[in-house]
């Protein structure tokens, strides 16, 4: 069958996870939040005492993980790796630190390829990362690159963090970012770049409410043209 699938590619802290969230739950599509799947990796191979360089070692654990998305008891989300929430852990900067290590290990891209495919399921799937319409997804009816200047990234990112309770420096932070993008739109492997079928949107200015609306404005009229759902 085929399923409808809209991606959110961008850097972090250009307000994709969060208009992926609402654009998913407004079409009652599912969601595959792919960074989650490389912070997972990360942190497993760190619990296992592996190398961050270590290939093979982490594309045998990227490719058996017993993972589940669900509700912690605050109402916040849980991520179950063999039934211990690691969202907390997986959350902070050194888990992106860790995830954008690892992402960089072509064996880990193809190990969580079947994975994030399997997302795909009616009615369809808004699918946010880096290379979701790219190499992932390249048949997407729609994509969607969201940017944002990399002050403002920052200053979200601070935000979310402080929000969590969590001590942040604002410049190691700003820092930290500017490293990790750089990372991952330089590596060979699925490099963060958007797809030439992309639609650009500079989030900078735009409130979250502002990029859901233009978005799903845009998802109609795909969906309607390629046969969504009800057509
Ligand atoms: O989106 P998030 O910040 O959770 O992603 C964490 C890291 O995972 C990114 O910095 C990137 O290195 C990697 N990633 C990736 N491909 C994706 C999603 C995330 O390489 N599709």
């Amino acid at each position: 069958m085929n399923v409808p699938v809209i991606t959110i590619d961008g850097p972090s802290g250009s307000g994709k996870g969060t208009v992926a969230r609402r654009l998913a739950d407004v079409l009652g599509f599912h969601l595959l939040d792919s960074g989650a799947l490389y912070r997972v990796t990360g942190h497993a191979g760190w619990l296992a005492g592996l190398d961050p360089t270590d290939a093979e070692g982490h594309a045998a654990l990227a490719s058996q993980l017993d993972l589940r998305f669900t509700t912690a008891a605050d109402g916040g989300e849980a991520i179950l790796l063999n039934g211990v929430d690691v969202a907390p852990a997986i959350r902070t900067e050194e888990g992106g630190a860790r995830a954008s290590a690892v992402a960089a290990l072509p064996a880990v891209r193809r190990a969580l390829m079947a994975l994030q495919k399997s997302f795909a399921q009616a009615p369809g799937l808004v699918a946010d990362g880096r290379d979701m319409g790219t190499v992932v997804f390249p048949a997407a009816v729609l994509k969607v690159f969201l940017t944002a200047s990399a002050e403002e990234r920052a200053r979200r990112r601070y935000l979310q963090l402080k929000n969590k309770g969590l001590e942040v420096d604002l410049r190691a932070l700003s820092k930290e970012i500017e490293e990790r993008d750089y990372r991952d739109a330089h590596r060979a492997a699925s490099p963060l770049v958007p797809a030439p079928d992309a639609v650009r949107i500079d989030s900078t200015a735009l409130p979250p409410d502002a990029v859901v609306a233009e978005v799903l404005a845009l998802a109609e009229s795909r969906l309607m043209i390629h046969g969504g759902p009800g057509h």
